[in-house]
């Protein structure tokens, strides 16, 4: 298959490039803005038709939570309208959506199936995407995730790595939990996804196993670090100067991608060992 993967700077498009060595069978399209922005419908067009182009992985998007709410307008072209670019090239999509477009609310982990209620710009404009694809695209495949961390890019396990080495003293959240998910594993999902002898189109979700607030994630960040002697304190939400609400509980459930593909799925403190491998050795 000729696979062409947008927003390839990014941290799941970089951990899809390291992983293309590891599936040889496929000639791999590597794209950012730069090169191929995926609101631009001529030029993506003209992409796909000149590279015979038969699948799709958008990997792109505008992930900048806070930002999203001052420019939901520029979200909303990236996270929803583009999806009408990408849908409508006659080929295979493989999309990436969110926890956001949940409200957070719930005690218990989120099925495909629940409704949705986004509480921010971000997650608003992840959502219209959805539907969007959706309807240009019925054949397409949408892994909703969450807490999305790897070696490449910015992100709280980074962040969590610098504050730790330069504080004393650390607060972190204590009542939003989630699953920390590392995207070399969403990438070996959408490998799975793509590589399925059935094509299996609608939403799925997908997060590593197991859930943890941030304060837990950011003790396991330090201890596999090894030598931060930050204390970590636990706050609650109120207490920290969030510009925009984040979800309280964003756990998602993953019975129907288990089911469906037949594939196990790490604990998230597997997939952080071993992306905490990977920056210890750089
Ligand atoms: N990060 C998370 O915690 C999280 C959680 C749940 C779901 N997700 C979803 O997971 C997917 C991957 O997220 P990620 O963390 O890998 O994102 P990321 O690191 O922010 O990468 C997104 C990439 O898309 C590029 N991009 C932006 N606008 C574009 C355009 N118009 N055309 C082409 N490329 C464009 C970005 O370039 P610039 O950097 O230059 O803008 C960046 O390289 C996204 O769909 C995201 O919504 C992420």
């Amino acid at each position: 298959m000729n696979i062409l993967i947008t927003g390839s700077k990014g941290q799941l498009g970089s951990e899809m490039r390291v992983l293309s060595s590891a599936h040889p069978q496929h000639h791999y399209f590597f794209t950012d803005v730069d090169e191929l922005d995926i609101t631009d419908r001529s030029a993506v067009s003209a992409y796909v038709q000149s590279n015979a182009i038969d699948l799709i992985v958008n990997c792109a998007a505008y992930t900048n939570v806070d930002k999203a709410e001052e420019d939901e307008a520029t979200a909303q072209k990236i996270n929803a309208e583009a999806l009408s670019v990408l849908g409508n090239q006659g080929v295979r999509v493989v999309h990436i959506s969110t926890d956001y477009v949940f409200s957070g609310d719930e005690h218990r982990p989120c099925r495909e199936t629940d409704s949705v209620g986004p509480r921010t710009a971000y997650g608003r404009t992840k959502y219209e995407g959805e539907k969007i694809l959706l309807a240009a695209c019925p054949e397409a495949v949408i892994l909703r995730t969450a807490w999305l961390y790897s070696s490449y890019g910015n992100n709280f396990v980074k962040t969590m790595i610098r504050l730790g080495k330069e504080k004393k003293e650390l607060g972190v959240v204590y009542d939003q939990i989630g699953t920390p998910t590392y995207a070399a594993d969403l990438a070996r999902a959408i490998f799975v996804v793509i590589e399925s002898p059935i094509w299996h189109p609608g939403i799925y979700h997908f997060t590593n196993e197991g859930v943890c607030s941030w304060y837990d994630f950011t003790l396991a960040i330090h201890a596999l670090h090894g030598g931060i002697e930050c204390q970590v304190r636990p706050i609650l939400s109120e207490e920290y100067p969030y510009k925009t609400p984040r979800p309280h509980y964003s756990v998602l459930d993953k019975s129907k991608f288990k089911k469906t593909f037949g594939v196990a799925i790490p604990h998230w403190m597997d997939g952080l060992k071993r992306c905490m491998r990977v920056l210890n050795n750089e």
